[in-house]
């Protein structure tokens, strides 16, 4: 009698799924079942949870820029999904409550959807590891996501002394690296200031977002336009470049990069061949 009456009801529990009201009920009745049936309907492998394989598991952010290990879980039911640090076994967020001091960590979730999203704003590079993504089933089950933080920086090609010749070119580029988006704009300084467009003519900027390279040109140089010239990208460290433009008096100076000794050489060897020049029309 029990037997027939366990198999009617599960028999109805899955008719009547589609209606929200008598699926209710058949949960009210479902316990019953479990009783009768220790390895009854609900052990059953098909309404476990399982994970969605198909979400990604390496996520790599720059510092700063806020992460999302999304997780994805099929059949949940009742249970809860937890996000724990490996690194120290702490929990982090349990359902949608974060559970530590650490507010940089929160659960997004929203009503009906599979997915358990781990945010974690303004990253640093120790907060680089694996987050396991944990659904409370007995024995637990969970998913290992591998996050990377990394420092993202700017460079400007060339030295980091540029000698200019009054009435040429600036031409500065700056590529960011190590960077797995784009930043959203590259800004260029001179000194503490952005550079501004209107106040003097002939400056053009390039920005390309598909190289992570931007281009500032600055066409016939005067001396007022030496100075500390800094790109900073969005989501990377800035690099700076000390531009001289030189009155052309200082033709020795005239040379990429640091190094007073090769401006001694590039001396010497300016004279040498202001000689040999001097001595072909003397003959
Ligand atoms: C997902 O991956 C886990 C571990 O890699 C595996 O045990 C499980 O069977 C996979 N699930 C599916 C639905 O493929
Ligand atoms: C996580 O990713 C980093 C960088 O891609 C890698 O060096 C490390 O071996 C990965 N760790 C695991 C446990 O997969
Ligand atoms: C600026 O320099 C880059 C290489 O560093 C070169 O490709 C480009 O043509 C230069 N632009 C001008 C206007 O000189
Ligand atoms: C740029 O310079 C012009 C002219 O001096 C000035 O009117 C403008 O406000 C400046 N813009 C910025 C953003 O500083
Ligand atoms: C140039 O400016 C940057 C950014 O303000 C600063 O960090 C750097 O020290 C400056 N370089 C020099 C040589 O003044
Ligand atoms: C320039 O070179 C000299 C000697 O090679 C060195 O002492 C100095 O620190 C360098 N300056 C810069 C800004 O790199």
């Amino acid at each position: 009698m029990k037997d027939h009456r366990g198999g009617w009801l599960r028999a109805m529990l899955l008719i009547t799924f589609l209606s929200h009201q008598t699926a209710e009920c058949a949960a009210k009745n479902g316990r019953a079942v479990v009783e009768h049936h220790p390895s009854s309907y609900w052990e059953q492998p098909f309404s476990q949870p399982y994970f969605d394989n198909t979400t990604k598991r390496e996520t790599t952010t720059t510092v700063g820029q806020s992460a999302y290990l999304h997780c994805r879980v099929r059949n949940l039911g009742d249970r809860a999904v937890s996000w724990i640090r490996q690194r120290d076994l702490h929990i982090l967020t349990v359902g949608i409550l974060t559970y530590t001091n650490d507010q940089r960590f929160q659960s997004l979730h929203s009503d009906g959807s599979d997915e358990w999203t781990l945010k974690i704003s303004s990253p640093q590079v120790r907060d680089s590891g694996i987050y396991e993504c944990q659904v409370s089933t007995e024995p637990k089950i969970s998913q290992a996501f591998n996050l990377s933080v990394v420092v993202s920086k700017a460079k400007i090609n060339g030295n980091s002394e540029l000698y200019i010749k009054s009435g040429s070119d600036i031409n500065l580029t700056c590529i960011v690296l190590q960077t797995p988006e784009p930043p959203s704009f590259i800004y260029w300084y001179k000194g503490d200031n952005v550079i501004n467009y209107s106040q003097r003519g002939g400056i053009s900027v390039v920005t390309e977002k598909q190289t992570r390279t931007s281009r500032l040109l600055i066409s016939k140089a005067l001396p007022a336009d030496s100075g500390n010239y800094t790109c900073a990208p969005s989501t990377a460290e800035s690099a700076s470049v000390l531009v001289h433009v030189l009155n052309g008096e200082h033709p020795a100076a005239m040379q990429h990069g640091n190094s007073s000794n090769s401006g001694a050489a590039t001396r010497t060897l300016a004279l040498l061949l202001l000689l040999l020049h001097a001595g072909s029309f003397a003959r």
